[in-house]
């Protein structure tokens, strides 16, 4: 029997992209390179996906706490990278192994199906791609049509090998473990990098004239990596036009479509309205009537039919309503709940805060760790005053109270259903249902003598 497991290499520490951050954790659109990838093989592979780790290894097991790693301490070459994780991979009964790079996010799932199937009793088989610029792209080498090996980039030179037809290695590979365990130790790094190289297994398995192939994938984008902050950009754009251009195919309402960006695990609904330049990462849901207005950051937020995100709000870990208003300038910090038609107005900051069903809070506010009830006026200028330098504290406010703008609420504290706070009031002791609470100097008018 036959198992297949795939592995990617991400131990390498990105020199190119001149950044602390490991390569495989740089973003695109909002999600790490190495998510993209996971996600291509997850519908294949499921739980039999491994990654090789090992510059800033810490840092890249943190940012995926379910995954399966090995640990290549020093990053001495793809083929090293290889070596580390057989022993670990024959262990768990592989007998199959898809290798793949860690730098290429715009993988997908068909990509890897297709490119299985053509591998399919092949004892090393590889995706190549065309290229017009093969740049730092191993070059794939064949004479006659007859595969003869990969040469990498620094190591290639035409008067050895000619002028190249453009076809590269895209770093996707498809081998046998035994053929791998046989040949492995036989890579050396007498190369102009001094690594050990995976792309040397082709010649080796073609000198004992196994079954090699090299599969070509045309000009699919899907397969390009990134090794510098322009091959990022590149990318980036690449997966965002795509999305987009899904979305609009679906139904999504997109003024500007060229400026907004949507990450790949964010789900909009056809009959949602977006307007460009414009944000939507993280597992956001952006349903169906809803409509977000330009310059909007949204993360991880839930914005309902007919709620209304308005220009310029900046939404992290949010829940949105039906019929809510949003913005302009408008911040909502993760547990910011906006019930039913409750609007929020212009530099207004909720942080772990519900507001209840019509409840408005519409201008120069924050609310930190408080509950509003349903109906409810939060005036200009209110302030929950939420921490004491060590902890939280919670603010209760009731149904269809009114807060008079500028009130500093000291929390804990809870004002009751129908109450009145004066404006300027610091609260510091709980309102009870229906009262008026006023909690500042009375104002004094002084007679002034006035000379002359
Ligand atoms: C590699 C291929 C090249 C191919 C290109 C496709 C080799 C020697 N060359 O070159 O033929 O055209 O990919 O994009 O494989 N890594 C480790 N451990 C290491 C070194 C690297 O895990 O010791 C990882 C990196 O994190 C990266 C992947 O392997 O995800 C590829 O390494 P990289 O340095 O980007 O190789 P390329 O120069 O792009
Ligand atoms: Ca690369």
């Amino acid at each position: 029997m036959s198992t297949h497991m795939a592995l990617i290499l991400a131990a390498g520490k990105g020199t190119r992209m001149h950044s602390d951050k490991p390569k495989v954790l740089q973003t695109v659109l909002g999600e790490p390179m190495l998510a993209s990838v996971i996600a291509a093989l997850q519908p294949v592979f499921a739980g039999n996906i491994f990654m090789v780790v090992g510059h800033r290894a810490e840092m890249v097991r943190k940012a995926f706490p379910d995954g399966r790693f090995v640990l290549q301490e020093e990053q001495l070459g793809t083929g090293h990278a290889l070596a580390q994780a057989l022993p670990v991979l024959q262990a768990e009964g592989c007998t199959h192994l898809l290798v793949v790079n860690g730098d290429t996010p715009l993988l997908s799932e068909a990509v890897v199906t297709g490119f299985l199937e053509k591998a399919k009793g092949a004892d090393l088989a590889f995706a190549t791609i065309l290229l017009d610029e093969p740049g730092a792209y191993g070059r794939v080498v064949r004479r006659d049509g007859k595969l003869m090996g990969i040469v990498e980039a620094k190591d290639y030179d035409s008067k050895t090998f000619g002028a190249g037809t453009g076809e590269v290695n895209a770093g996707m590979y498809c081998l046998s473990l035994d053929v791998a365990a046989r040949l492995l130790p036989r890579i050396g790094n007498d190369n102009k990098s001094g690594e050990y190289y995976i792309t040397d297994l082709v010649a080796l398995a073609l000198e004992e004239d196994l079954d090699v192939r090299g599969i070509a994938c045309g000009r699919d984008e899907s397969l390009l990596g990134v090794n510098s902050p322009r091959e990022l950009s590149h990318a980036e754009e690449i997966a965002r036009a795509r999305i987009v251009d899904a979305l609009l195919s679906s139904g999504v309402i997109i003024h500007a479509p060229e400026l907004v960006r949507v990450g790949p695990l964010a789900h909009v609904e056809p009959g949602a309205e977006i307007t460009g330049p414009c944000e939507i990462y993280g597992r956001s849901e952006i349903r169906r009537g809803a409509q977000i207005a330009s310059h909007c950051v949204i993360r991880d937020c839930v914005i309902e039919g007919g709620a209304e995100i308005r220009s310029f709000c900046h939404l992290e870990g949010a829940h949105v309503s039906q019929g809510a208003l949003v913005g302009p300038f408008a911040r909502l910090r993760p547990g910011a709940e906006l019930e039913a038609d409750s609007h929020v107005g212009n530099f207004v900051e909720l942080k772990k805060s519900r507001l209840g069903r019509g409840a408005k809070a519409n201008h120069l506010t924050y609310l930190g760790d408080a509950q509003i009830g349903a109906g409810t006026n939060i005036g200009a200028g209110t302030i929950t005053c939420n921490y004491d330098g060590k902890h939280k504290f919670q603010t209760h406010i009731g149904e269809k109270a009114f807060i008079g703008s500028n009130t500093a609420l000291v929390a804990p504290v809870t004002v009751g259903a129908g109450a009145l706070v004066g404006a300027g009031s610091v609260i510091t002791r709980d309102v009870p249902d229906e009262a008026l609470a006023i909690a500042r100097e009375r104002q004094k008018n002084i007679e002034r003598k006035i000379k002359g």
